[in-house]
């Protein structure tokens, strides 16, 4: 593994958006102070590792990921002292912290952006991407025009209020386009490199970096800012070699040629990750991708819709970086969406058995819903459903909060998972993704560097996981019927749910699982 720190072999993700986590003060917002009261419940779980959606000083037009100010925790969250005390107490109890790094954006009320609207020249006029007449848009990504006296159209790069950082450009075809060499864009970089910096220096492990392909315009093929990323994970490994940069690409190709550790398999670039788990209609998936999730009871699936491309990615990328497969993430509709807890025991055995890194979102070890319907907040839209309370206890706000108007209505269903209610009872998710943990920790095989071999397809879908001097096979069968096939004699099974290895047959009921040494 070229420069990817050993220990991501065995890390285990925790992806924690901060203001539904847990609300330590009673104003009706997760904040900081709430994560560390619950380290113990995050190592308890066997999590090594947190990723952190965005902390810091913003209007919150799109949840944090327009920020105002780089170098401080939004009030709403605490302090940077806050901040540094969850590392500390993390770090004592072998649990790292990644960052959010919007390195793409900031937000119109940025005080860069500011002075960059204004029409007379000054230190920030180049630091976004600007046109150079209001009446011209540029003609590749999308761009808002009249918004202040400079003459000029700037581009955003997700939201309207989200102006576009300028990194320059690979291809220059127009005069107001700026070289990726250009001061201007050299100083963005650097200021860049000192965010990250501040916040390493504050007891941060790492960043997963937003939109982390968009830096560099009029770069279709990605190798601008494939350039650039080398540069930046050059100069912050030479500073900090044991903290990591995540991309969200999914591309991993591209994302670990650019020097990521890890890139994420989600629901763009490849249909990989949804072909697994959010095929269906009304999960947010465009037309042309609708059809059957290979994990879903009804068996139509098609595990090579997946392998296709996983495996043309994790070939080109072995031995240099990983591919997370997360269970979800702050953008997406739950895992929990058209499955009920049986399905969830296989897709979670699934995913804590596969190479690279996995991720678990805030929840999804207990099984939250998506909850329907809810009106958008902080530019949430559909995504706001994902985003609800964590649910800790029966009681006012399942334990979230104290106050009457929480960040987001927690779950009112009768049958809503708590934490509390899943620690005691032995057959719970909570408990399930707890021994998968512990079972991937134990067996190198199944580590991240593991080797990855498919042994049959469709259903039941049978993997060899090699490492160390073992060999550890893995079967799942999400469709609701029974299987009989032959596979690589057990030895000893590790844990099973609903299915047997009898010398080499595999005899699998419907929506079961196993995984054992062979
Ligand atoms: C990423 C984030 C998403 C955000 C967008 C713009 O996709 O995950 O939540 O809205 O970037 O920053
Ligand atoms: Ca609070």
């Amino acid at each position: 593994m070229a420069n990817t720190p050993k220990w991501l072999n065995d890390a285990v993700f925790y992806n924690i958006y901060p203001q539904s986590f847990l609300d330590s003060n009673g104003d009706g917002i997760g904040d900081l102070q709430g994560i560390t009261d619950k380290l113990d419940y995050i190592k308890d779980t066997g999590f090594t590792a947190i990723w952190l959606n965005p902390v810091y000083v913003s209007p919150f037009r799109d949840a944090g990921y327009d920020i105002t100010d780089f170098y401080k925790v939004a009030p709403r969250y605490g302090t940077n002292e806050d901040f540094r005390h969850l590392c500390d107490e993390a770090h004592k109890r072998g649990i790292r912290v990644v960052m959010d790094l919007v390195a793409g954006h900031t937000s119109l009320e940025c005080e860069w952006f500011k002075k960059s609207a204004l029409p007379e020249k000054n230190e920030y006029s180049d630091r976004y991407v600007w046109t150079d007449s209001v009446w011209k848009m540029g003609t590749e990504g999308s761009f808002i025009s009249g918004y202040s006296d400079r003459d000029g159209c700037y581009m955003n790069n997700f939201f309207y209020c989200q102006p576009a950082l300028n990194y320059g450009y690979k291809n220059i075809t127009e005069p107001w386009q700026m070289s990726m060499n250009s001061p201007a864009a050299i100083d963005t970089r650097n200021e860049l490199l000192n965010i990250m910096s501040f916040w390493s220096d504050l007891g941060s492990d790492g960043f997963r970096v937003d939109m982390a392909s968009s830096l560099v315009k009029g770069d279709p093929d990605k190798s601008g800012v494939i350039e650039l990323w080398n540069i930046i994970k050059k100069e912050f490994t030479a500073k900090y070699p044991e903290n990591i940069l995540i991309a969200e690409w999914s591309f991993p190709k591209e994302a670990i040629a650019a020097g990521f550790d890890i890139d994420f398999l989600i629901h763009f670039n490849l249909k990989a990750y949804t072909t697994l788990f959010r095929h269906e209609k009304g999960t947010n998936q465009s037309e042309a991708w609708i059809g059957h999730s290979y994990f879903r009871k009804d068996g139509k699936g098609d595990i090579d819709l997946f392998l296709n491309e996983y495996l043309d990615h994790y070939n080109a990328t072995k031995g240099k970086g990983f591919i997370s497969i997360p269970t979800g993430n702050h953008d997406i509709h739950r895992i929990s969406l058209l499955r009920d807890t049986d399905d969830l025991f296989v897709t979670h055995a699934f995913l804590l058995t596969m190479p690279g890194v996995p991720f678990v979102y805030y929840g999804d070890e207990i099984g939250m819903k998506y909850i329907e319907g809810l009106a958008s907040k902080e530019g949430g839209f559909n995504r706001t459903g994902s985003r609800t309370p964590m649910q800790w206890e029966s009681g006012k706000n399942l334990g979230f909060s104290a106050s009457d108007t929480p960040y987001l209505p927690v779950d009112t269903s009768s049958d809503a998972p708590t934490v509390a209610a899943q620690s005691k009872d032995g057959n719970s998710l909570l408990n399930h993704t707890k021994k998968l943990i512990r079972i991937r920790k134990e067996n190198p095989a199944l580590w991240a560097n593991g080797e990855f071999e498919v042994v049959h397809k469709n259903y039941p879908f049978v993997y060899k996981r090699t490492g160390g001097s073992q060999t550890i096979i893995v079967a799942v069968n999400p469709a609701n019927r029974r299987a009989e096939i032959s596979a690589p004699a057990c030895r000893k099974v590790i844990y099973a749910k609903d299915a047997q290895a009898d010398g080499t047959t595999l005899k699998m009921d419907g929506v079961s699982f196993i995984i054992y040494e062979a």
